[in-house]
């Protein structure tokens, strides 16, 4: 009979990829099958998150609730993956001696030989370390043809943001290469994917190469684009720093690429985001955003915001909102500043009450809420052209879609040929998170 495994995913959609793979990884090596409820697994894996105190807390919930299992189900196996892991490595185990197994975002492909290896010699198994790339020669490419699908390209982080933990727990950027990427697109197209979202910590730095020659995150969009039956593209997430001109031009050849970019910015403030060591400043943000907007006008903008700051002054509190205001920043992520180990902000001294960091977090995403819901209103009345994603989770007489603004789009419909597939829909209503609209002949 095969095996269960149930997999509980934290954090990021690297962390969303990541799991899928495991689930590929253990279903071919080890024939597991995916549990319908923790309770009927064998294997019960955690995909973590530590990119803010209270992720990393609900890892120990998570187990706590794991090891009641456990204790019913002595052959259970716990494993625990992702950013905590490969911080905590075998702290892990010394506070939770429920867990059998620890393995880092890097050391993945590894499951098999380490659920193998406790299984056989009871032994706890710990493997944090990061060889380069070496998890994509080895986890199979799948595709269950779902609409749209991520595809990692780039691992790791190189910048070191003051604030961030990404770079300790992922290690080093590692690009893979071109004909790596492109040939796992291939396989999800064929399968009937149709939109592809590019994913790494910091994808404009992507130096995969092509040809044996270093190349760029521009030349993959563009050969992405070329594939039969790929209708979009998405990437996430770019770092302001590293937008190359080559990357603003592939806008102007590639329809494909979507009128959305999630570009975080994190403070308003000049003086602000150079203790973030974040290296650009406002002007050459908007700038940037300028350039982009030149060609093309309807383009839309994410970001993700960090208020409290340690010593964030109302002054820079201010800023944020005055560039808030300018950019009109569409659907963005918020969050207060949260002090992560070994990282260069935590020594920062920071004055900086929490009821005011709360209080302008509060301030910030009310902003953030009525920009969004201002964009949302703007498309009543259009025609928008929407990729078809699946059955609404709430109402299955509803279908779901998004448009090439990355907007949720809701509407009457039982026919489920239409997943996967373009179509226009007449927008006549907006709600804050998503717009409804009626399928047009
Ligand atoms: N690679 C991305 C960000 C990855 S982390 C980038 O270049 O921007 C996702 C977001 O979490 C960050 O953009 C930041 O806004 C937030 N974040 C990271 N560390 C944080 C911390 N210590 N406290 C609060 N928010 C944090
Ligand atoms: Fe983190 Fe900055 Fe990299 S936010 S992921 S260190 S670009």
């Amino acid at each position: 009979m095969a095996k269960k495994l149930f997999i509980k995913t934290h954090g990021c959609q690297m962390n969303e990829y990541d799991s899928a793979k495991m689930f590929d990884l253990l279903g071919e090596k080890e024939d597991f099958e995916l549990a319908k409820s923790e309770e009927e697994a064998d294997l019960l894996i955690l995909n973590t998150c530590s990119i803010r105190e209270k992720a990393q807390e609900k890892v120990f919930h998570q187990i706590g609730r794991w090891r009641k299992i456990k204790d019913k189900k002595p052959d259970l196996k716990i494993a625990i993956g992702g950013c905590v892991a490969s911080q905590e490595g075998e702290n892990i185990i010394k506070r939770a001696p429920a867990v059998d197994i620890v393995f880092g975002p890097q050391t993945l492909h590894k499951l098999p030989e380490l659920y193998n290896a406790k299984e056989k010699t009871n032994i706890n198994q710990i493997d944090i370390s990061f060889p380069k790339l070496e998890k994509f020669s080895h986890i199979p490419v799948n595709g269950t043809g779902e609409p749209s699908a991520f595809v990692s390209i780039i691992e790791g982080c190189n910048k070191y943001c003051s604030f961030c933990v990404v770079p300790k727990t992922r290690g080093h950027e590692v690009s893979r290469t071109i004909e790596d990427i492109l040939n796992e697109i291939s396989i999800l197209a064929d399968k009937g994917t149709r939109e592809i979202h590019l994913l790494g910590q910091n994808v404009n730095n992507f130096k995969g190469t092509y040809r044996g020659e270093k190349s760029s995150l521009a030349k993959l969009i563009e050969l992405t684009a070329k594939i039969d039956n790929i209708e979009r593209i998405r990437y996430t997430t770019s770092h302001p720093h590293e937008f190359k001109d080559d990357l603003v031009e592939v806008y102007d050849r590639v329809p494909e690429l979507v009128s959305h970019v999630h570009l975080p910015i994190q403070s308003g403030s000049d003086r602000i985001l150079k203790l973030m060591r974040r290296r650009y400043n406002i002007d050459k943000y908007i700038n940037l955003i300028d350039r982009i907007k030149s060609i093309r006008p309807d383009m839309s903008f994410s970001s993700d915001f960090i208020v409290g700051f340690p010593g964030e002054t109302n002054e820079d509190f201010e800023a944020t909102m005055n560039v808030i205001n300018e950019v009109k920043f569409d659907e963005s992520f918020s969050f207060i500043y949260s002090p992560r180990p070994n990282t260069t902000a935590s020594e920062m001294p920071d004055d900086v009450s929490i009821e005011e960091k709360k209080e302008r977090l509060n301030i910030l995403q009310n902003r953030l809420n009525q920009l969004s819901f201002g964009y949302s209103r703007k498309k009543v009345g259009t025609v928008q052209n929407c990729l078809v994603y699946g059955q609404s989770k709430r109402d299955p007489g509803q279908l779901q879609g998004r448009t090439i603004c990355n907007r949720i789009v809701n509407f009457s419909s039982h026919d489920i040929d239409l997943v996967g597939q373009m179509i226009n829909i007449q927008i006549n209503e907006a709600l804050p998170n998503c717009l409804r609209g009626n399928l047009q002949n």
